[in-house]
């Protein structure tokens, strides 16, 4: 599945007054395992199109193994579909300082630019769960009150954050979102790496779980 041409460059004009680049076009089956939400594209993405290919994206194809799913059988995207960045300095090889951007996470403005595309994907998209990589994804789903330090894990049942003109509002339809540490975590938190594990069993259970349940209603109807 794809967003149509006309919302991605709906987005690309929304986003264009702020300091990001690039554009990474969400991916994979209308009907995954998994409907994954990240925060924002970093440089490797914005330089071949495809998202969590980078440091973070490695990390996470290994979680996906945990909860028993590959790249191929997951949708992922992400809050913002073009990279943020900053300018900085490093040292270069002699010495002197050279300018470059490094990553960061997107602003709420930012956020609520290409909040019409994630909106389009959720309602596109039918995934039995929604996977919120990070506090980013998880409060552009469920609000500012939840944070992924709290409620990792957890499978919450509850509407989504949807724009209508420039406000959000709840959906109607209440989705299955599991909230999850972002794979960049591990970087600068080592020990988040045993929790990450811990939810991608509690993931592979539930998913079990669901299928079993489907199997069984659809048993039952017949
Ligand atoms: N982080 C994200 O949220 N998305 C990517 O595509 C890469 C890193």
């Amino acid at each position: 599945m794809r967003i149509p041409e006309e919302l991605a460059e709906f987005g690309k004009k929304r986003i264009a007054p702020f300091p990001v680049e690039g554009f990474v076009y969400g991916s994979g089956p209308q009907y995954p395992e998994l409907l994954l939400v990240g925060e924002a594209p970093g440089e490797t993405e914005i330089g071949n199109g495809i998202p969590f290919s980078g440091r973070a994206g490695k990390e996470l194809m290994k979680f996906l193994e945990i909860a028993g799913v590959t790249r191929e059988e997951v949708y992922i995207t992400s809050a913002v579909r073009s990279r943020p960045y900053k300018w900085g300095e490093k040292n270069g090889p002699d010495g002197t300082k050279i300018k470059r951007k490094y990553n960061r996470a997107p602003t709420s403005r930012e956020i609520l630019a290409h909040a019409p595309l994630l909106d389009y994907e959720i309602e596109h998209v039918h995934a039995p769960i929604i996977v919120a990589l990070g506090n980013i994804g998880l409060k552009r789903l469920v609000g500012n009150d939840k944070k992924v330090s709290e409620c990792h894990g957890e499978l919450l049942m509850q509407p989504v954050l949807r724009l209508n003109g420039e406000q959000y509002e709840w959906t109607e339809k209440e989705y299955r979102i599991f909230p999850t540490f972002h794979p960049a975590a591990i970087f600068y938190n080592r020990s988040v790496l045993e929790l990450i594990h811990s939810d991608m069993e509690k993931l592979r259970i539930l998913r079990r779980n669901l299928s079993v349940n489907h199997q069984a209603n659809q048993y039952k109807d017949h």
